[in-house]
């Protein structure tokens, strides 16, 4: 009995070993020429000491033309954002470098380019209402989804 308690008790420290490391703490998304990400939803851990945000372009268009981002924020400063962006215009990667709206954002690139960005998990609170987008003109529309935040 004594052998079958240990085990349970090493095997209860597996399992939780097990779901310290499924906490996700990567964005990763490919955008590509018909200004569209690979995927909707991503979900990320606010307890994650550092999120990266991955960004591929799989296209072939330049960033002046089919440029793509990243730029993490509250579901309800989407909007406000872009327009601001807008006027940063791509020498600033279409973000005001001033809002503080924005949580993390990654440079804007062109198709065959990648970029990285870090962000730490507090700066997000489990349940909050949080969108993934592109702020290069227009492309908000379509490249956008939603950030589950889990503790
Ligand atoms: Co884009």
């Amino acid at each position: 009995m004594k052998v079958l308690s240990t085990s349970l008790l090493m095997l209860g420290v597996l399992v939780a070993g097990h779901a310290q490391a499924a906490n996700n703490c990567t964005i990763a998304l490919k955008g590509d020429d018909a200004m569209k990400f690979d995927q909707k939803q991503i979900t990320v851990s606010a307890s994650c000491p550092t999120i990266t945000i991955q960004l591929a372009h799989t296209g072939k268009l330049p960033a002046s033309a089919m440029g793509h981002n990243v730029v993490i924020a509250a579901t309800k400063d989407v909007d406000a954002i872009g327009r601001d962006g807008i006027k940063a215009g791509l020498p600033n990667n279409y973000v005001n470098k001033a809002d503080t709206r924005v949580i993390a954002h990654t440079k804007v690139i062109g198709g065959g380019e990648k970029a990285t960005a870090t962000f730490p998990g507090k700066k997000l609170t489990a349940g909050g209402d949080y969108t993934f987008f592109c702020s290069f003109p227009g492309h908000s529309m379509l490249m956008k989804g939603k950030l589950v935040v889990t503790k």
